[in-house]
This record gives structure tokens, C-alpha cells and sequence, in this order.
């Protein structure tokens, strides 16, 4: 039997307890998840790609399970060309609420015409999640909120020494 192979792109910096919750829920749909960490030419990142997917493996460790069929990886080019020297069969998106629809609308519109064979899978975010974005993690951690209930210790760590 063929694996399904889906990938979650995003630009992770840093990852929060919402993308590990779209990550987890994956996992019931595919039989191996690549979390695609983009080297995204149009959003600069606080964090460095090498610093990110660090995280991303950290956070993996303490919160699943060793078994887990997960690979961190950096995608430098189009998703769609990734995705398919790589066996994907297909993306995977969260949405956080209606707001987001537009966008990921024309990305997974735009990705269709790239390569049609690709499809995109969007799952729902929890409701305790919806309202996190890695750059309100970022804000209220640098004013001196508590992010604790969003990002892990790790990443807090990270996040303290870069706000020093
Ligand atoms: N929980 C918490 N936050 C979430 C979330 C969830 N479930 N889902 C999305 N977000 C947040 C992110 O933290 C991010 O917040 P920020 O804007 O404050 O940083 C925001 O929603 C959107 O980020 P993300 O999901 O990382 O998407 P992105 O827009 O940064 O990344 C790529 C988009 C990487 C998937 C896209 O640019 C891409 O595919 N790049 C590769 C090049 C390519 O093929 N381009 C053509 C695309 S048509």
C-alpha cells in the first residue's frame, strides 16, 4: 500500500501550541507529515530557519510521542515543485477563522494551477487557538505578557534572549 505523504508549510517563527494542534490532527490523515519550514522571501523572520526548525523538533519531542512519522524540513522554492520531488500528496492548512479564508483561498488556488495533482487539506483550528498568530506571540512576549499558554518553554527561552 502507497503512504500519504502531506506536508504543513509554513514560516513558524515561532510555532505555537496552534500549529501543534493542526500537526497532531494531521497525523490522522496522512501516514507522514513533512512540516515544510519556508525560507519565506516576503516575511522576514524574527527567527532564523536553522533557529525554527529547532524549535519546531524540541517541541515535537516533549509533545508527542517518539513514534511519530514527523520530518522538519526547510523549503527553499515553490511548495508545489517541493511537494512534488518529495511524493506529497497533499498540503496541509489550518484555518483560524474567516478572515483567513481569502488568503488561503487564492494560495491553494494558485497552488492548484502549479500542479493539480496536489491537493489541499484544511483543518479547523480549536477553538482555544483560533485567535493566536506567531507575530501577537511576539508582541505581547517583547511588552512583557505572559505567552505561556501559546508557545513552550523552549521557545520562550529563545524568545527572551532575542528580546535582551
Ligand atoms: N495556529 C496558530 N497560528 C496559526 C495557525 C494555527 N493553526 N495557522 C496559521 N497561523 C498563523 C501563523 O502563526 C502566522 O502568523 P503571523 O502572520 O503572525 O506570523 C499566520 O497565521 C500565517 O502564517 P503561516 O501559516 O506560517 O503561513 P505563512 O503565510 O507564513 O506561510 C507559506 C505561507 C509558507 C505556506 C507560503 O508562503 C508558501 O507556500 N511559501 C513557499 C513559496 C511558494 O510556493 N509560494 C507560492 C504560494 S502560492
Amino acid at each position: 500500500m502507497t503512504s500519504k505523504i502531506g506536508i504543513y508549510p509554513g514560516t513558524f517563527d515561532p510555532l505555537t501550541f496552534g500549529h501543534l494542534d493542526i500537526i497532531k490532527r494531521s497525523l490522522n490523515i496522512v501516514d507522514k507529515l513533512i512540516i515544510g519550514v519556508a525560507d519565506n522571501i516576503s516575511k522576514k523572520s524574527l527567527l532564523s530557519t536553522d533557529v525554527r526548525k529547532k524549535l519546531i523538533l524540541s517541541d515535537i519531542k516533549t509533545y508527542f510521542e517518539t513514534k511519530v512519522n514527523i520530518s522538519i524540513e526547510t523549503v527553499n522554492g515553490l511548495l508545489t515543485d517541493y511537494a512534488k520531488n518529495n511524493n506529497v500528496t497533499c498540503i496541509i492548512r489550518g484555518l483560524r477563522a474567516v478572515s483567513d479564508f481569502e488568503y488561503e483561498f487564492q494560495m491553494t488556488g494558485m497552488n492548484y494551477q502549479l500542479n493539480p495533482d496536489i491537493d489541499t487539506v484544511f483543518l479547523m483550528s480549536s477553538e482555544k487557538y483560533s485567535f493566536i498568530s506567531s507575530n501577537f506571540i511576539k508582541e505581547v512576549h517583547i511588552l512583557g505578557g505572559d505567552v505561556s499558554k501559546f508557545v513552550s518553554k523552549n521557545t520562550i527561552d529563545v524568545l527572551d534572549k532575542k528580546n535582551i
